[in-house]
C-alpha cells in the first residue's frame, strides 16, 4: 500500500475503476528539489510546474514543493488560475500571453513572458491596480519566444516608459545544453554580458535568469538570481552523469485485469509480440498498462 501521506495520485487517475494509475511520490519530489537547492545556493528556485507539472499533477506537485519553491513555472493562464486558487507563490507564465488574455492576466498579478515591446504596451494599456511585473525575454538561441538578442537593448532601453510596467526578471533559455556544451558555454556568456548591459542601461532590481535542470547540475557558475528547474525535479536528470542524484518521483501502477494460458505456437492478437515459440504452455499477465507501453511480454 502507498505511504498516503507522502505519495499522492493525480486527480485524474483517481477513479476505483481504473486500471492503470500513477503515484507520485511527494518525499522524492522535496528530495529532488533539495538537489536544486544545494546546488544554487541564494538563488531563489523556480519550480517549472507547466504542463501539469510534467504529468504529475500541477496542484499536488505544487503544494509538495511549496517550502522549496520560490516561485513557479506555468505554461499558460489556465495553470496560473488554477495554481493560484491553491498558493500564494509568485507565479511566472513562461509561454506567451493570447491578446484576449491579456488582462486576466494582469488582474491576477501573475508574472507574463514577454517578448516585444508591443506586448508589454498592451500589458500596460491594461494595467489597473498599479504596475504590473513582467519577464522580459531574451532570446539568444532558441529560436522560440523572446526578443532577438540584437534588439534586446533598444526594446530595454524603451520600457521604462511604460509606467505600468515593473521589470521583474530578464531571462533567456538554453535550447542544447544537454547535447553541446561549449555552445552552452558560449551563450550563457553572451548572455551575462546583455545582462550587464541591461542593467547598465536601466538601472533597477529586476532579477536574471536562464538555467533549468541541465544549467543548474552542468552549468551553474554564474547561476544568476533564478534557477527555473524543471525535468531533474521530477527525478529525471538531462544529463546521465547527475542522474544518481536524483529519485524517481512517479510510480506507474495496473491492475492484473486476466492471467491467460497461451499455448505453443499462439500468439496474441492485440499484442503479436506475445508469441509463444515455447513448449509449455507460457502464462501471461495482461494488465492494462501494456496496452499503453508495447514491450517483451510479462511472463510467470
Ligand atoms: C522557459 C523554461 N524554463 C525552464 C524550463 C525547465 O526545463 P527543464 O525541464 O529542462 O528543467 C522549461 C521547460 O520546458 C521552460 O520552458
Amino acid at each position: 500500500m502507498p505511504d498516503r501521506q507522502n505519495v499522492y495520485v493525480p486527480e485524474y487517475f483517481m477513479n476505483e475503476s481504473y486500471r492503470c494509475w500513477a503515484e507520485i511520490d511527494r518525499r522524492a519530489l522535496r528530495h529532488n528539489a533539495k538537489v536544486v537547492r544545494d546546488r544554487i545556493g541564494a538563488a531563489e528556485l523556480l519550480a517549472v510546474v507547466k504542463a501539469n507539472a510534467y504529468g504529475h499533477g500541477l496542484v499536488g506537485v505544487a503544494e509538495a514543493l511549496e517550502k522549496d519553491a520560490k516561485l513557479f513555472g506555468v505554461a499558460n493562464l489556465e495553470e496560473a488560475i488554477q495554481l493560484r486558487a491553491a498558493l500564494p507563490h509568485p507565479i511566472m507564465i513562461l509561454g506567451p500571453a493570447l491578446p484576449q488574455e491579456i488582462a486576466t492576466i494582469a488582474e491576477g498579478g501573475f508574472i507574463p513572458t514577454i517578448s516585444s515591446f508591443e506586448e508589454a504596451g498592451e500589458f500596460n494599456r491594461v494595467a489597473r491596480d498599479g504596475p504590473i511585473s513582467i519577464n522580459f525575454k531574451i532570446d539568444t538561441g532558441m529560436g522560440r519566444m523572446g526578443v532577438p538578442e540584437s534588439e534586446a537593448l533598444d526594446v530595454f532601453q524603451k520600457l521604462p516608459a511604460l509606467l505600468n510596467i515593473k521589470i521583474h526578471s530578464i531571462s533567456t533559455h538554453l535550447p542544447v545544453s544537454n547535447e553541446d556544451a561549449n555552445y552552452t558555454r558560449e551563450q550563457l556568456q553572451r548572455f551575462g554580458k546583455i545582462v550587464k548591459q541591461l542593467r547598465a542601461a536601466v538601472p533597477g532590481d529586476f532579477k536574471a535568469h536562464v538555467l533549468q535542470s541541465a544549467g543548474a547540475l552542468a552549468f551553474s557558475d554564474p547561476l544568476f538570481d533564478i534557477v527555473r528547474a524543471g525535468i531533474m525535479l521530477y527525478g529525471i536528470s538531462p544529463l546521465l552523469e547527475f542522474q544518481k542524484l536524483l529519485k524517481p518521483v512517479m510510480t506507474w501502477k495496473t491492475r492484473i485485469a486476466l492471467v491467460r494460458d497461451i499455448a505453443e505456437g499462439k500468439f496474441h492478437q492485440l499484442w503479436p509480440n506475445l508469441h509463444n515459440s515455447s513448449k509449455d504452455a507460457d502464462r501471461h499477465v495482461i494488465s492494462w498498462l501494456r496496452r499503453w507501453i508495447p514491450m517483451a511480454p510479462f511472463q510467470s
